[in-house]
């Protein structure tokens, strides 16, 4: 099956009230992985690059890998640019082949946010240059790291709902992330927002489903997106502080909320930070275990092996989109 751009995926997975995971890809051992899971469930998928990985892969690789894994597998396909920062970058990705993009300029006044999405979409939807190609943005900020910009825990900001209709019809986008109390990265949330279960681990506060419900209310129909969405599986952080490691108060999004979200009008749902966890900590244990190994095939098939279950479990427990392909 050749890549597919996000627009009858999203259709799908609105009225079938579950999301599409999008992760984010580095290298050989997570594309395989993620595919191969999303293979054998029948689920489609999206697999997103960013800056990051862009600068650490080089463009040609990551597009040659994801090439490789459509060619080994039979399910629909994204190639997704993760939080594009500017016009060139969404019009390089789109030039390489890549079905969609994000462009966020959400860290932008709200007339600028507008002015370079609605540029970017011009060049993506225009279909004289290229297949049609889907175009995100964002509206609100999310605390946590992405690439190089880091956004202070207290200076994120919700979205707000007055302005999503105007927003999306002034800049004809597909898709639009919003702020919902999501965060990047592995420490969503410092341990004085949460409160402690009896086992003494971080319970974060809620997400503002009202937020997304008033957004649904003004949107109808139109596909919403989470991100920083992973849920910082404990098993994998305990792993990994196990095996000397030190990630203490490591706390993401409780799964059984991203479900409901994926239930409601969020159709694509952005994990990164979880299969970063599982890499490490397959090589840390394989290493504590084994200090004589040094064949990098022998601990990165530890590694792969964890994110193929990781993205399984999503799949079927946290997204919904088994069987949806
Ligand atoms: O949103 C951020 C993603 O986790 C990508 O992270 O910019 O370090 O590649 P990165
Ligand atoms: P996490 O850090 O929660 O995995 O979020 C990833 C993301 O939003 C990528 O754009
Ligand atoms: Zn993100």
């Amino acid at each position: 099956m050749p890549l597919v751009n996000s627009k009858e995926m999203f259709e799908k997975a609105y009225k079938g009230g579950y999301a599409i995971g999008a992760f984010n890809v580095n290298n050989m051992e997570v594309v395989q992985a993620i595919t191969e899971a999303a293979n054998e469930l029948n689920s489609p998928v999206i697999l997103q690059v960013s800056a990051g990985a862009r600068k650490y892969a080089k463009p040609v690789y990551l597009k040659k890998l994801v090439e490789a894994a459509v060619l080994d597998t039979d399910i629909p396909v994204v190639l997704h640019l993760d939080h594009g920062a500017d016009f060139e970058t969404c019009k390089d990705c789109i030039d390489s082949g890549f079905t969609s993009v994000m462009i966020d300029a959400s860290s932008k006044p709200y007339e600028e946010n507008i002015a370079l999405t609605r540029k970017v979409v011009e060049y993506a939807h225009d279909t004289s240059k290229h297949p049609y190609v889907t175009v995100e943005a964002e509206l609100g900020t999310l605390a946590g790291v992405e690439d190089d910009v880091k956004v202070e825990f207290g200076k994120s900001s919700y979205t707000d709902p007055n302005q999503v209709e105007d927003f999306v019809k002034r800049t004809g986008v597909d898709s639009l992330a919003i702020a919902i109390g999501t965060s990047h990265g592995a420490y969503k949330f410092t341990p004085a927002q949460c409160t402690r279960d009896a086992r003494g681990v971080l319970v974060p506060p809620p997400l503002r489903f009202d937020i997304l419900e008033e957004v649904s209310k003004r949107l109808p129909g139109f596909p919403i997106v989470l991100h920083g969405a992973s849920s910082v599986l404990q098993e994998y952080v305990e792993i990994i502080n196990a095996h000397g490691g030190k990630m203490p108060d490591a706390v993401g999004i409780p799964e059984d909320q991203l479900r409901k979200a994926a239930s409601m009008a969020v159709c694509k749902i952005n994990i990164d930070s979880d299969l970063r966890l599982g890499v490490t900590a397959g090589i840390r244990k394989h290493f504590d275990e084994h200090p004589d190994h040094f064949d990098p095939r022998q601990y990165l098939t530890d590694a792969r092996n964890n994110c193929r279950e990781i993205v399984k479990h999503k799949i079927i427990d946290v997204l919904g989109s088994q069987n949806k392909k």
